[in-house]
């Protein structure tokens, strides 16, 4: 199929749609979920507002056809819903896609692995934040240690998974762990991504104090490695990257606070209950689920989605003040996916 290139009023093109197939998660991370906001009593979505895989598999069919080239499944945990390789398998058919992956944190990859890979996955962004156990069980809030997850990555290594790994930086809780999470990776050839800790939502208390910038991480590196620049391997990248020299193992920084990279942003979100979000921090979401379900056309779900981008003018983290934080309508990372 032919696709059509569509802009955003930034001059924008659409090129990736993050689909959050769940917003539950079996980990309850203090800067994503914290455990005493996201209790027992919470509301999570019930079965019947997600979206089934079929109609997962319609939206991005045309998101496809409007230039999406990568998609990425999220949650919560996207590993948590059920028989997740019939939806990458439908996904991985579609024509003029580059790239398939998903970002979990790895828990459930050595029963998944196999069966992803075989089903057309190509890649996982693997989250863990801590190689002590005790400091990675309070970051977690469920008292898991770096064992299920270790597993998790040598799974999708044997699978034949391509493998990065996301390390969330939050001042004074595990920033002890910046260098030897960058030995343990170099030393087993994993990319590591320095993330720093974002102001999603509004409950993980974010405030800039807590933000350890890319040039605090870096200088802590530069004091044990030498490491040397490398280019974006593509258009609108969200990390920046270095090589370790003589080496080929990579090292990356999501610099979402110090650096925005909201002048290439080519992402598009999909929520597990049908909504399509233009930012990571604009709580506006449109509706697509109850369109398809009340039986728009193909045709109609286009029209939308196109006049959805095509008036998109969000650059939260250019414009991310002290003000903007507060006053902002924002949507929680496990809803949206990152
Ligand atoms: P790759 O395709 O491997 O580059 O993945 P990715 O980095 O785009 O996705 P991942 O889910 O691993 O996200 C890593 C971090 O980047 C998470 O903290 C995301 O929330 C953050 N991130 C991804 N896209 C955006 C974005 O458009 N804006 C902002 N502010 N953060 C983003
Ligand atoms: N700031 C930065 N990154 C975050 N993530 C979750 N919450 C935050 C936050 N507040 C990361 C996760 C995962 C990815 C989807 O987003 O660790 O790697
Ligand atoms: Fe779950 Fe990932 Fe959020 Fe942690 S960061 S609570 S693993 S969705
Ligand atoms: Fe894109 Fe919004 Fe992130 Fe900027 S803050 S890069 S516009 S998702």
């Amino acid at each position: 199929m032919e696709k059509t290139i569509i802009h955003d009023k930034l001059n924008r093109p659409l090129r990736d749609l993050r689909i959050s197939v769940i917003d539950r998660c079996n980990f309850r991370c203090q800067y994503c979920m914290p455990a005493d906001q996201f209790g027992s009593d919470f509301e999570f979505l019930p079965r019947s507002a997600l979206l089934t895989y079929e109609e997962i598999e319609r939206v991005a069919r045309i998101f496809v056809h409007l230039g999406v080239e990568k998609i990425r499944l999220t949650g919560g945990e996207p590993l948590l819903r059920r028989d997740l390789p019939i939806l990458v398998a439908k996904l991985s058919s579609l024509d003029g896609l580059r790239d398939i992956a998903l970002t979990t944190n790895g828990v459930l990859l050595p029963k998944l692995a196999s069966s992803l890979k075989d089903a057309g996955l190509k890649r996982v962004n693997v989250s863990i934040d801590s190689l002590n156990d005790e400091l990675f069980g309070k970051i977690n809030g469920r008292g898991v240690g770096t064992g299920p997850v270790l597993d998790g990555i040598a799974a999708a290594k044997a699978a034949g998974l391509g493998i990065k790994i996301n390390m969330v930086v939050k001042k004074g809780l595990n920033d002890s762990e910046i260098i030897p999470m960058a030995q343990y990776c170099k030393e087993n050839k994993l990319e590591l991504r320095y993330i720093e800790f974002m102001d999603v939502g509004s409950t993980n208390g974010w405030k800039m104090d807590d933000v350890v910038s890319k040039k605090e991480i870096f200088q802590m590196l530069s004091e044990h490695f030498e490491m040397e620049p490398i280019d974006p391997a593509y258009y609108g990248e969200v990390a920046k990257h270095y090589r370790y020299k003589n080496t080929n193992v990579k090292v990356g920084f999501i610099t979402s606070v110090s650096e925005s990279f909201c002048s290439s942003c080519t992402r598009a979100r999909l929520s597990a209950n049908g909504q399509i979000y233009t930012c990571l921090f604009n709580g506006n979401g449109y509706d697509i689920r109850n369109m398809m379900r009340n039986g728009a056309t193909d045709e109609q779900l286009v029209e939308r989605i196109v006049s959805i981008w095509n008036n998109r003018r969000d650059r939260y983290s250019d414009e991310r003040t002290a003000e903007t934080n507060k006053h902002r309508k924002k949507i929680e990372m496990s809803y949206i996916g990152g």
